[in-house]
């Protein structure tokens, strides 16, 4: 363990973001979540969000409002809730990704205090898809 940490360090690998615990990750002792957070109204499921924790950083995944029930809030409603409980275990920031060109989710996530982050996303396709040149 401490020739790993040292190999990382040594590497300038960048750790200086807040709350970043090296050994707790890599030892696996860190406590990670993975949550599933749905709206219902009258017994139908109507939203939901997804949100993961791995030590590093949370991630959101999988929001998704059913058509007849959107722009009422419970998109925002749901990210909150994830964000309330990825921060309970210490979780400093949250990402997702988003399409380009999904101005509406990238509207929803800015009403509610995402921006942009300066950092590329670098990608491989391990499994063909004949249909998408993405994601
Ligand atoms: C994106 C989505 C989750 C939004 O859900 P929602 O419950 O309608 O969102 P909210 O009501 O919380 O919206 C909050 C704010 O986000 C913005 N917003 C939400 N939908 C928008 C739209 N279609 N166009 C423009 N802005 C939008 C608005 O600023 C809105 O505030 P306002 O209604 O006061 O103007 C929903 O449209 C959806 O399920 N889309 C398809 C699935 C999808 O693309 N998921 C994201 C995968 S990354």
């Amino acid at each position: 363990m401490m020739r790993l940490m040292s190999l990382i360090y040594g590497a300038n690998v960048d750790l200086s973001c807040h709350g970043i615990n090296l050994r707790l990750i890599l030892t696996g002792n860190i406590q990670t979540l993975r949550s599933v957070f749905v709206e219902e109204l009258e017994n139908e499921l109507v939203a939901s969000c997804m949100a993961g924790y791995d030590g590093r950083r949370g991630w959101i995944y999988f929001l998704a409002v059913k058509s007849s029930q959107r722009r009422k809030r419970l998109a925002s409603i749901l990210v909150r809730h994830a964000e309330a409980k990825l921060v309970k275990p210490g979780c400093p920031k949250v990402e997702l990704m988003v399409r380009k060109k999904n101005n509406k989710v990238i509207s929803l996530y800015k009403s509610i205090g995402f921006d942009p982050d300066p950092i590329i996303v670098l990608s491989k396709r391990l499994i063909k898809d004949e249909k998408h040149d993405f994601g």
